[in-house]
């Protein structure tokens, strides 16, 4: 894989514009360094309009001999995952190749003789842990798609997305460990599948002692089922385009969205993103600490990293747990060369005194990075004075759920960075910014909204049983381009700095929300009558969220109502998307037409009331007083 690294700014900027001009032959090279079973026929056929969009065409593989397989002859002894486990006392395990590959064939095999076929949906509701990394790379083996589920998740969240891909089987826990707290997650599952009839196998694996309610019909040990399973296992030959996974991201409407990634494709993005952007070298200790319930950790702890041959640091446990040095602690006890964050970690732990960070040695660490949401300028000087020791490059990743593969980003080291911008795209990434008459935006520095004028391998296909509204939220904005959702500058340069998103996502604690649903549940308390929810800026978590509710009873408005919705909203779709602030209101400020008008609400959240714009074509002018004067 060497000659796919980038190793000079100058070679950056001979290959970006390499991957302009001939996009095909570009990709070309790069994919020709993987394990194929048969090679592709056709590099790329697309059209942003139907869409469709297709990679490496007729090319045959298995994402699983990239992964594992094609190291065993030279490293297969290199530890491929080190897994730290939740409770500092209990010991760390190094994973190697070989171990893996062995541990995933059996259950790949523990798959099959669970009646799972190529194509069948298989959801993962289960805590970070390498019985997790071996589940999705078990389906992939033999060609099943997995659908990991945040086990953060409610049941009604699970249950949803276990009926919208159809799901054949369930894999999950007992219990999970969360700093000091046990979670039983096999009760969360249990609820959700008394309305799942698809799922027909459950199977459990014991992570702690305690013992859970098993349906003999259903459920089973991991532990029984991999004990006389086969660790052979032949990886199931797949076309490039098969799917590979589906993984679930809030929409800003109605439910979420299955986005399909491909297998080719994906590979090809994943891998040749994670070798760039953290230049990562043969022995180097890399670690990604997100989780893999989100895209973060399914394409840089899993995917990129094992195709790559890297050693891949996975976590169970949480910043502050047993104190808030932990992740200063295990980077001193792994050696850790690359360190992959969210910035809503780093604002949480630059909080901290900073003792925390000086007890431990840092001097491993040679790649900083973050993903997930705009970093603030605050927080990007401290990771770059007490973590990076004003020296080390760090990388602000951005891309998304659907890109698949990082997008903007400086390459560690090579190319040049900026506090709080992304700074360049990849190669093989276009981005544009579009204005209101939706024309592209050329010279700079310019604002607009961001697009993606051509397709990149590790692209999601589809919404799963879906595609106009896979069309319709990304084709359709702008046409003949991707559209992010975020808004988007760009400096002299041609630097990239990434201002939001310009939709009713809100980004809390670097996940991705949609307050659509959010509201939708509120509805749903008998005592609200509607509600809008906004995000407002937080210290800690970047955003967090607001909501605004109407009553039947004015006298109703309580501290206990406030805890009762937020119940619900645990209960319905996840303790995640709890709110900080409930206001209750006698009327939302709304247009005309009825549409309520998020943005003075927004506004009004996040204190800037001296300029709340035009209010006078509202339906209720009066109201927006009222509210202010009431602000949390
Ligand atoms: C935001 C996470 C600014 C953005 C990989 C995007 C970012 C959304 C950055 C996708 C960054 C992600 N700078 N904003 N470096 N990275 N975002 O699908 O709004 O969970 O659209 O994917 O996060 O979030 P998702």
């Amino acid at each position: 894989m060497k000659n796919i690294i980038i190793s000079s700014e100058k070679d950056y900027f001979k290959k970006y514009k390499k991957s302009v001009t001939e996009p095909e032959e570009f990709w070309e090279t790069i994919a020709s360094q993987f394990d194929w079973k048969k090679k592709w026929s056709k590099t790329l056929e697309w059209d942003f309009n139907t869409p469709s969009v297709k990679w490496f065409l007729n090319g045959k593989l298995n994402i699983t001999e990239n992964c594992l397989d094609r190291h065993l002859k030279d490293f297969g002894n290199k530890t491929a995952i080190l897994w730290e486990p939740n409770n500092p006392g209990e010991t760390a395990k190094h994973i190697s190749y070989k171990e893996l590959h062995r541990e995933v064939c059996k259950f790949a095999n523990v798959l099959k003789n669970n009646n799972i076929k190529k194509g069948d949906r298989v959801c993962l509701y289960m805590p970070m842990i390498p019985q997790l990394a071996i589940a999705m790379l078990a389906c992939a083996r033999i060609g099943a798609i997995h659908s990991v589920v945040f086990a953060g998740f409610s049941s009604k969240a699970i249950e949803g997305r276990i009926n919208d891909a159809l799901c054949k089987m369930l894999i999950t826990t007992n219990e999970m460990f969360r700093g000091a707290k046990t979670i039983g997650l096999k009760a969360i599952c249990d609820e959700a599948l008394k309305n799942c009839p698809t799922v027909k196998k459950v199977i459990v694996f014991n992570r702690t002692q305690t013992p859970v309610a098993m349906n003999p019909k259903r459920d089973v040990f991991w532990s029984e089922e991999i004990e006389n399973a086969s660790s052979d296992c032949p990886a199931e030959i797949m076309d490039s385009e098969d799917p590979l996974f589906i993984l679930y991201t809030s929409g800003s409407t109605g439910t979420p969205k299955g986005m399909v990634h491909s297998t080719g494709g994906y590979m090809v993005g994943s891998t040749y993103t994670f070798l760039n952007v953290f230049q990562y070298r043969t022995n180097d200790i890399y670690w990604c600490t997100a989780d893999i319930g989100w895209i973060t950790g399914h394409s840089y702890i899993i995917y990129g990293p094992l195709c790559a041959g890297a050693t891949t640091v996975l976590f169970e446990g949480v910043p502050s747990y047993p104190d808030y040095g932990r992740f200063w602690q295990l980077i001193e006890k792994h050696k850790v060369n690359q360190f992959y964050t969210a910035p809503t970690a780093i604002r949480a732990l630059e909080k901290q005194p900073i003792s925390f960070v000086e007890k431990y040695d840092l001097s491993s660490i040679k790649v900083l990075g973050t993903v997930g949401e705009p970093i603030n300028n605050e927080a990007w000087q401290w990771y770059h004075k007490y973590i990076g020791k004003e020296k080390t490059p760090i990388v602000d990743t951005w891309w998304q759920t659907e890109t698949g593969a990082i997008m903007i980003s400086s390459l560690a080291g090579i190319t040049p960075e900026k506090p709080t911008f992304a700074t360049l795209p990849l190669p093989g990434v276009q981005p544009v910014l579009l204005d209101d008459n939706k024309k592209e935006i050329v010279g700079n520095p310019a604002e607009g909204r961001l697009a993606i004028a051509f397709p990149w391998p590790s692209m999601a296909r589809t919404i799963w049983n879906n595609h106009k509204r896979f069309k319709e939220v990304y084709f359709s904005t702008f046409e003949g381009y991707y559209f992010t959702g975020d808004g988007a500058l760009r400096d002299e340069k041609g630097n990239y700095r990434i201002t939001g998103r310009v939709d009713d996502i809100v980004i809390v604690s670097g996940h991705n929300l949609g307050t659509a649903p959010i509201e939708n549940t509120i509805d749903e308390h008998p005592k609200v009558v509607e509600c809008a929810v906004i995000g407002f800026p937080h210290e800690i978590k970047g955003n967090a969220l607001y909501a605004f509710a109407t009553l039947y009873h004015q006298e109703d408005a309580s501290e206990q109502l406030k805890i009762e919705i937020n119940n619900l909203i645990a209960k319905e779709i996840g303790v995640i998307y709890k709110l900080d602030k409930i206001q209750f209101v006698n009327g939302l400020p709304k247009t005309r037409s009825g549409k309520i008008m998020r943005r003075i609400l927004r506004k009004i959240a996040s204190g800037e009331t001296t300029d709340l714009g035009d209010t006078s074509t509202l339906l209720n002018p009066q109201i927006v007083e009222e509210i202010i004067k009431n602000k949390i």
